[in-house]
């Protein structure tokens, strides 16, 4: 998935920091993990890798992803193809009615809804392919994994049919060529790395104390938020009928506003990450135009390493789109690395 801050063109340079600079790693922890690129990147790599995001749609892509080590069978629900079956599904073939239909009452042009994130029917679509997958979860049909297992397809499945340029704080007034394509769900890709991986969905500070060779903190860089931007997804996610608002549809998102999208608590949510966490070392990515500047975030990891350990690496930004090096603006992609005092 495409996503903000994501760490698809960067992983190499982790990987090279890790290999070069971090003697025998075998756990790591990624705290901020949103698309779960670098978690993934870990897994295949063969830590054992425990993730988090405290947005509850990324957990739902880790938690398949990451936590699985093998493809779940679906032995109670008598469907030999789940994936299949529910791309196949209509209407008409379940007990819903329309008025449970939350994305497609919300977030499709019908009725005094006017909003034109999907076309009506891939609208219709996720919410009966959502609504199912809570059901055989509740009639106890699927197990756990495989209630996260569906629930990451169909995440992952939804940007390749929403009439949006990337995030879902606008949409576009026109239809995209790509919404009228069928929404189709594909299997989750899961690899094994024989480990006993974990996911969690919390606010970071709750897991400074898990003890691993790594900590991997990619927080947000600057004032924007991640919520208002994926918030389709997050409901989607939760399917929790919550009270929206305004142009775009916002839920309600007191309780994920980040301490790293503020200027007045960034550097003391850094410190308070440096100071607690009970890993050996600490690699965290960041760039050189972010609300904390190089020598505040310098100065704290200083503070916390022991004797001369503390590295900043620094890397040309690479556009996402073209992976031309963007000198011109001077923004540089940031490692910094320390082993804890
Ligand atoms: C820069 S993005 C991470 C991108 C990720 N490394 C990738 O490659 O996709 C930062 C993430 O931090 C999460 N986040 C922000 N504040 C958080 C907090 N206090 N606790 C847990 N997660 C948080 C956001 O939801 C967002 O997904």
């Amino acid at each position: 998935m495409r996503y903000i801050g994501g760490k698809n063109l960067l992983l190499e340079n982790i990987n090279n920091v890790i290999n070069d600079e971090i003697p025998n790693v075998s756990s790591v922890i990624d705290l901020f993990a949103g698309s779960g690129v670098v978690s993934n990147n870990f897994k295949s790599i063969g830590y054992r890798t425990i993730s988090n995001d405290f947005l509850y749609f990324s957990y739902v892509i880790s938690r398949a992803s990451i936590k699985l080590n093998k493809k779940p069978s679906f032995k109670n629900l008598g469907i030999s193809d789940p994936i299949k079956y529910l791309n196949d599904l209509t209407i008409a073939d379940t007990e819903y009615s329309i008025s449970d239909c939350f994305i497609y009452n919300n977030y499709s042009p019908v009725g005094d809804c006017n909003r034109m994130y999907f076309q009506p029917e891939n609208a219709m679509k996720i919410d009966i392919i959502r609504l199912t997958i809570e059901k055989w979860y509740k009639n106890n049909l699927i197990t756990e994994d495989e209630y996260f297992y569906l629930l990451a397809s169909l995440i992952n499945a939804v940007p390749f049919v929403a009439n949006i340029t990337g995030v879902y704080a606008a949409y576009l007034k026109f239809w995209d060529e790509r919404t009228y394509k069928k929404l189709e769900l594909t299997a989750p890709a899961i690899i094994s790395n024989g480990k006993r991986n974990e996911c969690y969905n919390t606010d970071y500070t709750n897991l400074l104390s898990k003890k691993c060779d790594l900590l991997y903190a990619d927080p947000p860089y600057n004032s924007r938020e991640y919520l208002p931007n994926y918030h389709i997804l997050e409901t989607i996610a939760r399917y929790d009928y919550p009270e929206i608002h305004g142009v775009t549809g916002m839920r309600n998102y007191d309780n994920q506003k980040s301490v790293f999208c503020k200027k007045n608590t960034v550097a003391s949510a850094f410190e308070t990450m440096i100071r607690d966490c009970q890993s050996k070392y600490i690699l965290i990515s960041y760039n050189n135009e972010a609300l904390l500047s190089t020598e505040e975030l310098s100065e704290i990891c200083r503070k916390y390493a022991v004797d001369d350990s503390f590295k900043l690496f620094e890397y040309d930004y690479i556009r996402y789109k073209n992976k031309i090096p963007n000198n011109t603006d001077g923004l540089k992609e940031q490692l910094y690395l320390l082993r804890r005092r």
